[in-house]
């Protein structure tokens, strides 16, 4: 009789369970922290989680599942995600329901100690386990706490991402970098280098052209290394996969009008792919190229592997294929040591070459990274200062830079209205300059547009649609 009534009780709690599912769909939240590379992974995850039937919610107060794809390439990215999850934690404390998951880089560099820190956590993952999500999460609902955080081949995904834009779309191409500047935590985070087979990139691609996507983004932490890894060497002795030979491999994807490749590496930057470049009209003239300093010995101090006068000589040979080619860079300032004179050859730099942008940042000391054990630190107010100076030379420069679009017109690939105004859309040129003009986004998402341009600013444009 008692065990009668139980199986009831239990089959009415089911089906109430079901009913609950029905009405009210499992939700999931992402949030990303970091670099494209992160982006892209939470794609591929948030592409995973609606093929397990989860539905996207904004508010991760919404959500019954929360997933933090963190950054640590700097205290301030790390510290970012501890606010964040301090919150939810709390949360969790009320509704024992909630799943709670960090993935990306402070999940890999942390591991198990992000469990103590944060015992409300269900999984933690680094991001080669990013393809994994199902299985892992599956151990989660059958009542464990997992981390995995072991170093594993990249499987190929199967799932498709849930992309954010429908205009324009990355791809990896390589995981991983087997550098080791002394100041940058990525290889200890995304382990070492891994290319996906250039059959595997290109049938990504095809896919992407057939539903629409129109600009494609190949990715690398060091995308130059792209096929060191793979088998196969040409009759000269060289890889038979470069990212050169990626290129020609995949320009002529059926609607993919626009390639663009990130991020750049000058040690191994050749003129081979510049000449790629310049030949292939899908690939646009734009590149990004980290030089970090523009002095030799802070160069050789974080193990970059090459000269200022090297950095400066492929600038020169990208202006001699292709005069107008936009020029983007990341530069440290207040690596250890460096000297005021130090600095002011990146400013000088920076001045010379007419950067289009630089992404600046002050030296941050990261955990198990040669350069963060050295004595030499500067103070944060030294490294304050020459930000702020630093960010002032860019400003100017990239303005200058934007004078040469003022009257022309421009090539512009609509991608989203303007969240500022309306009654405006936004694009990138081929240089990649962020362009805003008058017009529907009903009608021009996805459309190549020739637009006339009336107002610069240092890092964005205004015209008018031809
Ligand atoms: N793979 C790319 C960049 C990766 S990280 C490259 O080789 O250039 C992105 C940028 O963050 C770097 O270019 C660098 O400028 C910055 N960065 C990395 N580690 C940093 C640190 N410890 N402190 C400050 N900035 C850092
Ligand atoms: Fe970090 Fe250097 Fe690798 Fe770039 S190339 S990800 S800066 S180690
Ligand atoms: Fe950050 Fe990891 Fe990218 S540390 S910059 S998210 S590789």
């Amino acid at each position: 009789m008692l065990y009668n009534s139980w199986l009831r009780l239990k089959t009415y709690i089911f089906y109430c369970l079901q009913f609950a599912m029905t009405v009210k769909p499992r939700r999931y939240h992402i949030t990303t922290f970091g670099c494209q590379m992160n982006k892209a992974d939470s794609e591929r995850m948030a592409g995973i989680l609606e093929n397990m039937g989860f539905e996207f919610s904004e508010d991760p107060n919404e959500a019954s599942l929360i997933l933090y794809n963190t950054c640590t390439i700097r205290d301030n990215a790390e510290q970012r995600v501890y606010s964040n999850l301090g919150r939810q934690a709390h949360r969790k404390r009320q509704e024992p329901g909630l799943t709670l998951v960090v993935a990306g880089c402070v999940a890999q560099q942390e591991g198990e100690a992000l469990l103590r820190r944060v015992p409300e956590l269900d999984l933690v993952m680094g991001p080669q386990h990013a393809n994994r999500l199902e299985d892992l999460l599956e151990q989660v609902f059958e009542g464990n706490q997992v981390v995995a955080t072991e170093a594993v081949e990249i499987m190929e995904d199967i799932t498709k991402p849930r992309r954010d834009s429908k205009v324009t779309a990355w791809v990896n191409v390589i995981y991983g970098c087997n550098e080791r500047c002394t100041y940058c935590v990525v290889p200890n985070v995304r382990g070492v280098e891994q290319s996906r087979m250039p059959e595997a990139i290109r049938a990504e691609m095809e896919d992407l052209g057939r539903q629409g996507y129109k600009e494609v983004t190949l990715l690398g932490q060091n995308i130059d290394a792209y096929g060191r890894d793979l088998p196969g060497t040409k009759p000269d002795g060289s890889h038979q996969h470069t990212l050169t030979d990626l290129l020609y491999f995949v320009q002529d994807v059926p609607g993919v009008d626009r390639l663009r490749f990130a991020t750049s590496h000058p040690r191994y930057f050749t003129e081979r792919l510049i000449k790629a470049c310049a030949e292939l009209p899908q690939v646009c003239e734009h590149f990004h190229i980290p030089f970090q300093s523009g002095d030799n010995d802070i160069l050789k101090a974080m193990s970059r592997g090459y000269t200022q006068e090297k950095y400066r000589r492929i600038i020169d040979t990208i202006r001699r294929y292709m005069p107008d080619a936009s020029i983007t860079a990341d530069a440290i300032v207040g690596f250890p040591g460096e000297t005021e004179a130090q600095f002011e050859k990146t400013l000088k730099l920076i001045e010379d070459v007419g950067f289009d942008l630089v992404n600046t940042a002050a030296y941050s000391p990261r955990p198990g990274t040669p350069a963060a054990l050295w004595e030499n630190q500067l103070s944060e107010e030294v490294k304050a200062d020459r930000l702020q100076r630093i960010n002032h030379v860019v400003t100017t420069t990239a303005m200058e830079r934007s004078q040469r679009y003022f009257g022309r017109t421009e090539e512009v690939l609509v991608e989203a209205q303007n969240l500022k105004d309306s009654t405006q859309v936004m694009g990138r040129t081929r240089g990649n300059r962020l362009t805003f003009f008058k017009g529907d986004i009903a009608e021009l998402a996805g459309k190549m547009v020739r637009v006339k341009i009336t107002d610069i600013r240092a890092f964005s444009l205004t015209g008018e649609m031809l």
